[in-house]
């Protein structure tokens, strides 16, 4: 965990970035204002990033809140360090233990709110280094922690065409899946992948089917981020434990990015407000004991036209916002 006191306060994007990768905060202003109900609260931002939404929080809160901001990525941690505010505290590692951090923080069951702002930042899909980008080269390498797990070319280097084809279509719901798995088993035969224009072009050269207007790898190199990282899993479980760290009333804002995500959103909203739905039938029962946890706060919100204008990426951006009943 890392607790700066005594630094300045970072510019918007922090220092540690070149500006030419710096990340711009979908739905900011929205997001805030839904999560902050109280300035005196204890909130937690799972997704730092680089700390766009984290210092908009902190500047609506009064001098005995407090922010828990956690990030799995070093180089948004590196950002987030430059922030002096005592009523932050950073933490490393993933949203799916963010029960752990509040805990060790003395707030959990006591947060007033919890944001998610899920999937990739900008900062990590312009960098070539990170290798996320078929528009870049660089090392194939698709991890948002560099320091655990395994990279792209690794997993490309060792998966059978199967479990690759399984990857593309459940993650990235690629039509020709089996297709490019084969093309890329029988391209890794001839020389290790290991360079995102790489796997791109074998992916383009394999592709019967290009769709207007999208590169025709970038389903399959969507699908690799999200199996490597453990994306859907790790929001899953984030939901989950965000319930039983936030108090009554606390609020839950998630941002996700795209359709995966926001159903697994949905659905655990729609079912924690419902309560319990198998009770047997004809039992007498009061809408207090269903056990509803959670109701949902507005609709689904999006980006204006204008701020899609602004930021190309808030496009597919969907924000969903409930609040915590027991
Ligand atoms: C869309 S960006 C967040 C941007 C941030 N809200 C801002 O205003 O700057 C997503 C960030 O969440 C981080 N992230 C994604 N999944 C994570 C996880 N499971 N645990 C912790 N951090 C995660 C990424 O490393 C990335 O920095």
């Amino acid at each position: 965990m890392l607790h700066r006191d005594n630094a300045s306060q970072a510019p918007e994007g922090g220092t540690a970035d070149r500006p030419d990768f710096r990340h711009t905060s979908v739905l900011l202003e929205g997001a805030v204002d839904a999560l902050v109900q109280y300035p005196s609260g204890a909130y937690l931002d799972g997704t730092f990033g680089r700390g766009g939404h984290s210092r908009a929080i902190l500047s609506r809160l009064d001098d005995r809140g407090r922010l828990i901001a956690i990030d799995r990525d070093p180089a948004a941690l590196a950002v987030a360090a430059e922030i002096d505010d005592a009523r932050l505290t950073v933490c490393q590692g993933v949203f799916a233990e963010l029960d752990r951090h509040a805990e060790t923080c003395g707030v959990h069951g006591s947060l007033s709110g919890v944001l998610l702002d899920v999937g990739v930042s900008s900062p990590q899909l312009d960098d070539p280094e990170r290798g996320f980008s078929f528009l870049r080269d660089g090392p194939l390498d698709m991890r948002m922690d560099p320091t655990s797990g395994i990279g792209a070319a690794e997993w490309i280097a060792r998966t059978d065409d199967h479990e690759m084809a399984r990857v593309f279509k459940t993650y990235g719901e690629e039509r020709f899946a089996k297709r490019i798995a084969r093309a890329i088993v029988a391209a890794r035969r001839e020389a290790p992948i290991e360079r995102t224009h790489q796997l791109a072009e074998i992916v383009k050269a394999a592709h019967p089917a290009w769709e207007k207007g999208k590169h025709p790898a970038t389903r399959v190199f969507q699908a690799i981020r999200i199996h490597l990282n453990d994306e859907l899993g790790q929001l899953e479980r984030a939901l989950d434990v965000a319930l039983e760290s936030l108090q009554t009333g606390g609020r839950l804002v998630v941002i996700s990015f795209h359709s995966l995500e926001d159903r697994l959103v949905k659905r655990f909203i729609r079912d924690q407000s419902r309560g319990d739905t198998h009770l047997p039938r004809g039992m007498p029962i009061r809408e207090d004991q269903l056990n509803k946890r959670l109701k949902p706060v507005g609709k689904a919100m999006r980006a204006s036209e204008s701020e899609v204008h602004a930021n190309p990426r808030s496009r597919s951006a969907v924000m969903r916002i409930a609040e915590k009943l027991k």
